[in-house]
């Protein structure tokens, strides 16, 4: 057994159900951007791990970048502020663009996203993240590809981390809540 499983009060997403997903989604944005090269851009670091599972089930040719963001408060939940610590390296415009995200919280960091990618004049963008958490939301975003809704409850592992830890668990699962609180 994992042994960061013991800071779990369960897992909410097994490896199964994960790829699974995954590679649907993978399968989705081959037959889309078929007889084009999106520039995949993975928003470091939660949206990594995704990231490299769902480009290994695209099966067109696509680029890859990376963009940086912090957002300040508490390592729990999103203060809302947020700042570019890593830009792109590629140039977007005129491209396709795929965003590739961890979750979506408040909502705060992707409409920030998008704004800022926005600027830089792409033919198209899309927004991929793994799981939404829609009764937190704080404004209204919407995105294009979504892994899976959750509940409100904070969760790590997959990416998603706590204070920079549970990042390599190839599971998702709820924290136990005296560890955050
Ligand atoms: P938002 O700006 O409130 O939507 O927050 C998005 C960011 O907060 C994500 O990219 C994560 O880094 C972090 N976050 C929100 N909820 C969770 C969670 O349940 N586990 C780990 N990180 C989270
Ligand atoms: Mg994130």
């Amino acid at each position: 057994m994992n042994e960061m499983n013991c800071d779990l009060s369960a897992v909410l997403l097994d490896e199964y159900r994960i790829q699974t997903r995954v590679r649907e989604i993978g399968m989705q944005i081959t037959s889309e951007y078929r007889g084009r090269i999106p520039v995949i851009i993975g928003i470091l670091k939660g949206g990594v791990v995704f990231l490299a599972d769902l480009v290994r089930s695209v099966s067109i040719p696509v680029e890859l970048d990376f963009l940086a963001i912090s957002s300040y408060g508490s390592t729990a939940s999103s203060s809302g502020v947020v700042k570019i610590r890593k830009d792109i390296d590629v140039d977007i415009t005129g491209r396709d663009v795929i965003v590739v995200e961890d979750i979506v919280d408040s909502g705060l960091s992707l409409q920030y996203i998008k704004d800022y990618l926005f600027k830089h004049s792409p033919s198209s963008l899309k927004t991929c993240v793994l799981l939404d958490k829609p009764s937190a939301h704080k404004l209204e975003v919407t995105f294009d590809y979504v892994g899976f809704e959750i509940g409100n409850e904070f969760v790590v592992g997959y990416g998603l981390d706590f204070n920079e830890r549970y990042r390599n668990l190839p599971y998702i699962g709820i924290l136990k809540e005296e560890l955050y609180t």
